[in-house]
């Protein structure tokens, strides 16, 4: 090989003068195949060595140039000095042939006050010689590649006339197990070698420590479970608490009515939702456990009211509304269900002057939805919500509270747009302006949830609930710069991506 090669010319070349450096032994030879061949012979106790390095001056064309012809000024002094009369601007021109030159070379003899203007406007020689210590230092470069003044050389780098460069040079001598070939060595103990008896005399390879271990094909998390825990973190520190969203089959009660939405709503539709064929319905409303007090039965028929014949002020939306309707087991679409639930447990709930407490939640978990499979959608996705009740939130503090919690994202300069939820009045889309795609993009929707479905649940009046969801592949497909869901979730995606796909901060963008 050529590095076993490189490594029998070294110790060769050192059996010849020992110490050598490498600059002068191997001069064209690159320092990582140097380095290479050298630890071989080191790891084997025939040579050792040091690293020495040095920054090495060079020329740029500028310097080459002023290191051939003189510098600007010089250039410009020399044709002033034997021109007694002075010369215009033109003749001076004429007389370099680089305009270049003269423009920056004038000034420069100038502020060196080795020219001067006449009282007709011409330039003039204003000394009989000059010491051109520009050249002198390129010059000085060139031959020792090098600059004794630290300071100037850094000066002559900014005028772009000088660069450095890393030279690795490597001083390396003969050491204890120096000769002229490479033994052979053992890398194992083999049971032969017991028998034959040979390992009595073998030259073992020794270990290296400092090798680094194989790679471990550990598991990774997700890119999604990596932006999910972001969130989560984003939303603990501002107060809130997780709903359980451990269950994907809701009824269309919570789904759906609870949340004000009608029965012929067309996100109702088979189209839109994925309904459980069995069991087909779910029983009625209850509490998951004996410690749930919740009126389930009142609240049934609050919710029947209010869609069939109006209540708490509103005039509902006046069509026959079915119990079997509401019964059908659905996917979850959304998140919402969960809140619904949330809600209905918090005005239950009785707080320090009787009444049910502010309250944040959120939750981040996956929902269905029976759409057009494409390159940005799937039929089910992670919904990231949140929610806050509070006495008297007015729209404004939503606003601002989405600027606080998106700026955690690294997602700044939110603009609002009205829309439509049914369970939510007024409705706003959020989107904000994203630099790769140089367009507004929506990142989620958001509203004040209407009185129909909290004064249902028994909630006071003056208690306001706001919401907001977002789906967690829009982020997580920005951040790691993916277009199409199919290399995020599903049998396409790469698990070398996954594997290798480092944690994101959301802000560090
Ligand atoms: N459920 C809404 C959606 O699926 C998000 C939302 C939640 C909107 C709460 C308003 C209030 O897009």
């Amino acid at each position: 090989s050529p590095a076993g090669d490189l490594a029998h010319q070294i110790l060769h070349a050192l059996d010849k003068k020992s110490p050598l450096l490498s600059s002068e032994a191997f001069p064209a030879t690159p320092s990582t195949e140097v380095k290479g061949a050298l630890d071989r012979l080191a790891s084997r106790d025939m040579v050792k060595y040091e690293t020495i390095d040095r920054e090495e001056a060079l020329l740029e064309p500028e310097g080459e140039q002023i290191a051939a012809n003189g510098s600007h000024e010089a250039r410009v002094f020399e044709a002033l000095r034997t021109a007694v009369e002075g010369l215009t601007i033109q003749e001076l021109e004429t007389a370099i042939g680089d305009k270049n030159v003269v423009k920056i070379g004038q000034g420069r003899a100038f502020r060196e006050k080795w020219i001067s203007k006449t009282s007709d406007g011409k330039f003039k020689a204003a000394k009989e010689s000059i010491q051109d210590t520009t050249k002198d230092q390129m010059q000085t470069i060139r031959s020792t590649r090098t600059y004794p003044d630290a300071k100037m050389l850094a000066e002559l780098k900014k005028r772009k006339l000088v660069r450095t460069q890393k030279i690795i040079n490597f001083k390396f001598e003969k050491a204890d197990k120096f000769a002229l070939k490479i033994p052979e060595v053992a890398t194992d103990l083999t049971a032969d070698m017991i028998a034959s008896g040979s390992w009595k005399t073998a030259t073992f390879k020794g270990y290296n420590f400092k090798a680094l271990g194989a790679d471990q094909q550990s598991g990774a998390l997700h890119p999604l479970s990596k932006v999910r825990s972001e969130l989560r973190q984003i939303f603990f520190e501002m107060g809130f608490q997780e709903m359980p969203t451990d269950k994907f089959v809701e009824s269309g009660f919570w789904n759906f009515d609870t949340l004000f939405v009608p029965q012929q709503h067309p996100a109702r539709d088979m189209q839109d939702t994925f309904y459980v064929s069995d069991p087909k319905v779910a029983d009625m409303p209850r509490g998951e456990d004996a410690n749930d007090k919740g009126d389930y039965k009142t609240y049934w028929d609050n919710v029947k009211e209010v869609h069939q014949n109006g209540k708490y002020g509103s005039i509902g939306y006046r069509y026959p509304w079915s119990g079997e309707e509401t019964r059908k087991l659905v996917l979850r679409t959304h998140t919402t269900a969960i809140s619904a639930n949330m809600l209905y447990k918090l005005a239950q709930q009785k707080g320090p002057d009787g009444r049910p407490p502010p309250a944040r939640y959120f939750s981040i978990d996956r929902v269905f939805r029976n759409e057009t499979v494409d390159a940005t959608h799937l039929a089910e996705f992670h919904q990231v919500e949140g929610v806050i009740a509070d006495y008297d939130l007015t729209l404004g503090g939503l606003m601002e509270f989405m600027d606080i919690f998106f700026g955690k994202m690294g997602i700044t300069d939110l603009k609002y747009k009205c829309a439509y939820n049914p369970y939510t009045e007024p409705s706003m889309e959020i989107f904000s302006y994203h630099k790769g795609l140089g367009k507004l993009v929506e990142i989620g929707n958001s509203g004040m949830f209407r009185a129909e479905m909290l004064e249902s649940m028994g909630l006071p009046k003056d208690m306001r609930v706001f919401g907001w969801g977002l789906s967690l592949e829009r982020p997580t497909m920005i951040k790691y710069g993916i277009s199409n869901i199919r290399e995020l979730l599903g049998h396409k995606v790469d698990l070398n991506f996954m594997r290798n796909s480092p944690a994101v901060r959301l802000d560090k963008e």
